[in-house]
C-alpha cells in the first residue's frame, strides 16, 4: 500500500485567486490528499434552502486538476445561526441543566431528531452532487465527535430519546427495575416516561442507570454517523472515515468503526501532553516540545483496531497549537517523526493541520504550514522531507505484533462511573500497560472486548475489563500463550450488579475476589518481588497457585495454565517485572531500549523512534534528536 500525505484546508477562508498557487504548492511539497469543507455549511447553504455550491465546485475543481485527491467533510459539526432559528431546542444541555450556546462549534444534540434530519438532508444533497466526482476519493463525517464534551447532553430531547431506548432496551419496567436493582431507596419506576436522565439527583444516582445513560448517549452517536453513511454510501464507493481524537471515550469507537472503512485520528502530540496526561512535572518538561512517547502510539494501534486494520492520521500537528494551557512549539524533527511513527504503526495517509494558518477567530494562535502571510511555517520542510522519504518508503504494513492489550469503552464509562477510588482510571490503567510493554521495546495490538481469535498472540493482557465477553472467554479458553486480566476484571455484569458468583470467574481458575479496598496516593502495598501495589488492592481467597504475593504473604498474582489474574494496581517498578516475566513465560523477546527511544516492528522493518531531545545509541546504531530511522528486519 502506498503512503501519502495530506493537509486540511479551508478555501473558504481565502481569496478565491490564490486557490490555484495554494494547490500547487501543496503538490510541490509532496502533498496528494487535501481535506475540506467540514465547517463550511453557512457558506454552502446560508440561508435554509438556498444552496450556493458554485464555490465549492470551482473549489474541487482546482484542488483536484492540480492532481490533489479531495476528503470531503460533511458539515454537520458546525450547523449555521438559521439553524437554530429553525430548531431552537436542538442545542445540547450540561449536566448542571445549562443550554450549551451557538458562537463556536458542535452546538447540537445527537438525540435531535429535527437536526438529525437537517444533516441527512444536507448530507444527501452533498452526496448526490459530489458522489461521483472524480476528485473526491474519500469522505469524512461531521468532525471530531464528542469534541468539546459533547456526546453526553442532558436536554428534554435526549431524555425523550432514553426513555424510547430504555424501552426498547429492557421491554417492561419490572425489567428495568430488576435489572437496575431500583428496589434499593424505593428507585422503582411504574413507567418509562419517569425516567429522567441521571443529572441532577441529591446524591450519586444508581450506577445501573448511569451506564446505561452511558451506553445510550453512545448509542446516538452511532446512529447519528450511520445517516450519514447510508446516504454517502448510496452515491459512491469511497472510502467514508470519521476523524477520532485522543482520549477520547464517550461513545464506543467500534461501533462507530463498525459502520466505516477507515479510522482516523487527530493527534496533537505536545497539546496532549501538556492537557490530557497526569505524568509527573519532570516528564512534562522532559517531554515538552516532543509529546509523550507512548499517547501517539497508543491511539495508532487503537484506531488500527477500530477500522478493522484501515486507518489514517486525519490531523497531525505541524507546529504550536492554540487550545492548550501553554503551547510550546515541537522540537526541529518533530512533525516528521510524527508521521514516521504514525506509518510505521500501519496509518495509510497522515494529514497536516492545517495548510494556512489562520489570521482570524479562535485558532488564529494555531500554526498551519504557512503563515497567514503564506511564508513557510517551520512545518513545511518536514512535510516535504517526510513525501521526499515516502518515494523510496520501506513497507510499512502493519504486521500482527507478539502481544496484545483488550481496550473497552463500556469499561471506561462503568469506572467512571463507579471509581471507588478517587484515581482509579480505566484509560490510564491501559495505558500505563501499554507503556509498561513498549519501554520493553513491543510492539502491540489493540483488541476490541468481543475479539474471539487470540491466535498468533504470545501474550495478551486485559485489565480492568467490566466483564469478560462470550467471545474472549472462549478465546482465552483455546489460547496457548500467556493472559494476565485483573485488576477489576470480569467483576460486573454488564447492568453494574456484583454476580454471584463472584468474579473474576475465571474457568480453572479457583479465585474469588472476597474484599477489594481502594487506596490513597500514601498507601502502598509492597510486593515480594519488588514494587509495590498502588491505588486499588484485591483480597483473593481460593487454592490457584500463588505467582505473586505481598510482603505480608497475601496472593498478588494467582495463575492457572494460560491465565494469571493481577490483584491490584501495580507501579512502575512492579509493572516492570511483571511484564517481563510473562514475557519470559510466553516466550516473547524482550528489548532494552534507552529510555524515551521506541521500537516499532513492521512486517519487514524496525522502526526506531526517538522521542528525546538527545540522540541515543541503541542496536548499533545512533538515533539524533527527535529522529526516526529504520531498517529491515
Ligand atoms: C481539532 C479539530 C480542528 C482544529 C484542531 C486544532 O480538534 O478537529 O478543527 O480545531 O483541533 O488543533
Amino acid at each position: 500500500m502506498k503512503r501519502a500525505l495530506g493537509v486540511c484546508y479551508y478555501p473558504e477562508h481565502w481569496p478565491e485567486a490564490i486557490w490555484a498557487e495554494d494547490a500547487a504548492r501543496m503538490v510541490e511539497t509532496g502533498i496528494s490528499w487535501v481535506r475540506i469543507g467540514e465547517f463550511a455549511w453557512s457558506r454552502i447553504e446560508p440561508s435554509f434552502g438556498d444552496l450556493q455550491f458554485d464555490w465549492l465546485d470551482r473549489a474541487i475543481e482546482v484542488l483536484g486538476s492540480a492532481g490533489l485527491k479531495v476528503i470531503l467533510g460533511t458539515p454537520t459539526a458546525t450547523p449555521p445561526r438559521w439553524m437554530l432559528d429553525k430548531h431552537p431546542d436542538m442545542l445540547a444541555w450540561d449536566a448542571q441543566g445549562r443550554e450549551r450556546g451557538f458562537g463556536s462549534r458542535r452546538h447540537y444534540d445527537f438525540s435531535h431528531d429535527g437536526y438529525r434530519e437537517e444533516c441527512a438532508r444536507i448530507v444527501d444533497i452533498l452526496a448526490r452532487r459530489y458522489g461521483a466526482n472524480p476528485h473526491v476519493a474519500a469522505w469524512q463525517t461531521d468532525n471530531e465527535y464528542d469534541c468539546h464534551d459533547t456526546v453526553l447532553s442532558y436536554s428534554p430531547a435526549a431524555e425523550r430519546a432514553f426513555q424510547n431506548w430504555l424501552a426498547e432496551t429492557y421491554g417492561t419496567i419490572e425489567a428495568l427495575n430488576t435489572a437496575w436493582g431500583n428496589v434499593f431507596w424505593s428507585m422503582e419506576y411504574d413507567h418509562f416516561e419517569q425516567i429522567a436522565l441521571p443529572n441532577l439527583t441529591v446524591t450519586e444516582p444508581n450506577p445501573s442507570h448511569v451506564l446505561a445513560f452511558r451506553r445510550f448517549s453512545s448509542d446516538m452517536v452511532v446512529k447519528f454517523n450511520k445517516v450519514q453513511v447510508g446516504l454517502i454510501r448510496a452515491q459512491t464507493d469511497a472510502p467514508i472515515t470519521h476523524n477520532y481524537m485522543g482520549r477520547v471515550t464517550a461513545f464506543d469507537h467500534y461501533d462507530v468503526g463498525a459502520d466505516l472503512e477507515i479510522a482516523s485520528w487527530d493527534s496533537y502530540p505536545i497539546g496532549f501532553l501538556s492537557d490530557r496526561l497526569e505524568e509527573p512535572a519532570a516528564h512534562k518538561q522532559r517531554y515538552l516540545r516532543q509529546g509523550d512517547p507512548d499517547f501517539q502510539a497508543f491511539h495508532h494501534d487503537l484506531y488500527r483496531a477500530v477500522g478493522k486494520g484501515r486507518w489514517w492520521v486525519m490531523e497531525q500537528q505541524p507546529g504550536p497549537v492554540n487550545w492548550a494551557p501553554y503551547n510550546p512549539a515541537p522540537l526541529p524533527g518533530m512533525a516528521r517523526l510524527w508521521a514516521w511513527e504514525a506509518f510505521a504503526h500501519g496509518a495509510e495517509v497522515v494529514t497536516y493541520f492545517r495548510w494556512r494558518q489562520a489570521p482570524f477567530a479562535q485558532e488564529q494562535m494555531h500554526a498551519g504550514l504557512l503563515r497567514p502571510d503564506s511564508e513557510a511555517a517551520p512545518g513545511l520542510a518536514e512535510a516535504a522531507q517526510v513525501a521526499a522519504e515516502l518515494v523510496e518508503a520501506p513497507d510499512v504494513s502493519a504486521a500482527q505484533a507478539p502481544v496484545a492489550l483488550v481496550f473497552d469503552y463500556a469499561s471506561q464509562w462503568a469506572w467512571e462511573t463507579q471509581p471507588q477510588g478517587a484515581d482509579f482510571d480505566y484509560f490510564r490503567l491501559c495505558f500505563e500497560m501499554y507503556r509498561g510493554l513498549r519501554k520493553l521495546g513491543l510492539s502491540v495490538d489493540i483488541l476490541p472486548p468481543d475479539c474471539a481469535d487470540l491466535s498468533g498472540y504470545k501474550v495478551v493482557l486485559a485489565p480492568g475489563l467490566l466483564e469478560l465477553s462470550g467471545a474472549l472467554k472462549g478465546a482465552l479458553e483455546r489460547f496457548d500463550g500467556q493472559a494476565m486480566l485483573g485488576p477489576r476484571t470480569n467483576t460486573k455484569t454488564g447492568e453494574m450488579v456484583i454476580p454471584v458468583p463472584m468474579g473474576p470467574n475465571i474457568d480453572g481458575l479457583d479465585t474469588v475476589i472476597a474484599l477489594t479496598e481502594s487506596l490513597p496516593p500514601s498507601e502502598m502495598m509492597p510486593l515480594l518481588k519488588g514494587g509495590t501495589f498502588v491505588k486499588w488492592f484485591e483480597h483473593l481467597k481460593g487454592d490457584a497457585e500463588v505467582v505473586e504475593a505481598l510482603v505480608d504473604g497475601r496472593p498478588a498474582m494467582v495463575q492457572a495454565g494460560a491465565i494469571r489474574y493481577l490483584a491490584g494496581w501495580p507501579d512502575e517498578e512492579a509493572l516492570a517485572r511483571i511484564l517481563e516475566d510473562l514475557c519470559e513465560a510466553a516466550g516473547v523477546v524482550t528489548l532494552n531500549p534507552p529510555d524515551g527511544l521506541r521500537l516499532r516492528d513492521t512486517g519487514a522493518h524496525r522502526f526506531y523512534i526517538n522521542y528525546n531531545a538527545f540522540e541515543v545509541e541503541f542496536d548499533g546504531l545512533l538515533i539524533g534528536a527527535a529522529d526516526v530511522t529504520w531498517r529491515p528486519l
